[in-house]
This record gives structure tokens, sequence and C-alpha cells, in this order.
């Protein structure tokens, strides 16, 4: 069975209470378990995983060589400053998916420049909690499963 590694960064355990006008209402563990059903569905495994290091995500994505066939990342505010977690996620030679609750892109002028997504194969922003098993799918796309 296929292994699929879900990575959030910062302030993500946060979810259902951070901002829910922008992240909505539902809790990360609610976003794993919509995780969990669809891999189910799709026939992956996944560890669901969240951080507020950024070494420990950075170990993580060490740790996942030759342990996982893809990588679904939400690296929260580290998207934007972290070159620790790009250098990693360089040494991965499995598909990488860039995932956000929202979009990046339309709010703050810095958060328009994400190192994730210098590596990543797609990227999935803007649609809310549901962005997670689209992800999944967008994942199950570029392993051919
Ligand atoms: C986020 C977007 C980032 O800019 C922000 O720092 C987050 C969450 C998102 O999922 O929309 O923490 O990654």
């Amino acid at each position: 069975m296929k292994k699929i590694l879900i990575l959030n960064g910062p302030n993500l355990n946060m979810l259902g209470v951070r901002e829910p006008e922008i992240y909505g209402h539902e809790t990360l563990r609610d976003v794993e378990v919509r995780c969990s059903e669809k891999a189910r569905e799709l026939g992956f495994k996944i560890d669901f995983r969240q951080s507020n290091h950024e070494g420990e995500l950075v170990g993580w994505i060490q740790e996942a060589r030759g342990l996982y066939q893809g990588i679904i990342i939400n690296a929260a505010a580290y998207t934007h400053t972290s070159l620790a977690i790009y250098d990693a996620l360089k040494m991965l030679s499995v598909p990488i998916i860039e995932v956000h609750i929202s979009d990046p892109k339309q709010r703050e002028e810095f958060r328009r420049f994400s190192y994730i997504g210098l590596v990543a194969a797609a990227v999935v922003a803007g649609k809310g909690v549901q962005g997670y098993p689209q992800a999944i799918e967008k994942m199950a796309e570029l392993l051919s499963v």
C-alpha cells in the first residue's frame, strides 16, 4: 500500500479557533479525519502530523526518504520563510504537493512568495480544508494509482 506523509506547520494546531473567517471552523483533527477517509477510498495509508517547530518538520522530511511515496505539506508561515524546509524537500525524489487552506497569493504581499512552490509538483490553495482531500486526489493522479 502506498504511503503519504501529510505535514502541517505552525499554528495549524489552532484550526477552528484561529481566524475562523479565514481558516473556517473545523479543527486539525477534523482535517485528519477527512484525509483518512479520502486515503481509504483511494487505497493509501497516511501519516498526518503537525509541528510548530521548523527543525522538527525538517527532521520528519529527512526521515521520510524511502518510506513514503508522496508528501503533502501545508508549511503554514514557514512556506514563506523556510529555506531549511525547502532544502530538506529538495532531497526527496517523490512528488510534493503544497496545500493551503486560504490562498496566500490573494492575501498580504509577504505571503506571495513560497519556498515550497519551488519544489512542489502541484499546489492546492484557497479551497478551505477541502483542499487536503483534493491534494490526496491529486497525489493519486501523480502516482497514477
Ligand atoms: C496557510 C497560509 C499561510 O500564509 C499562513 O501563514 C498559514 C496558513 C494556509 O493554510 O492558508 O499559517 O498556510
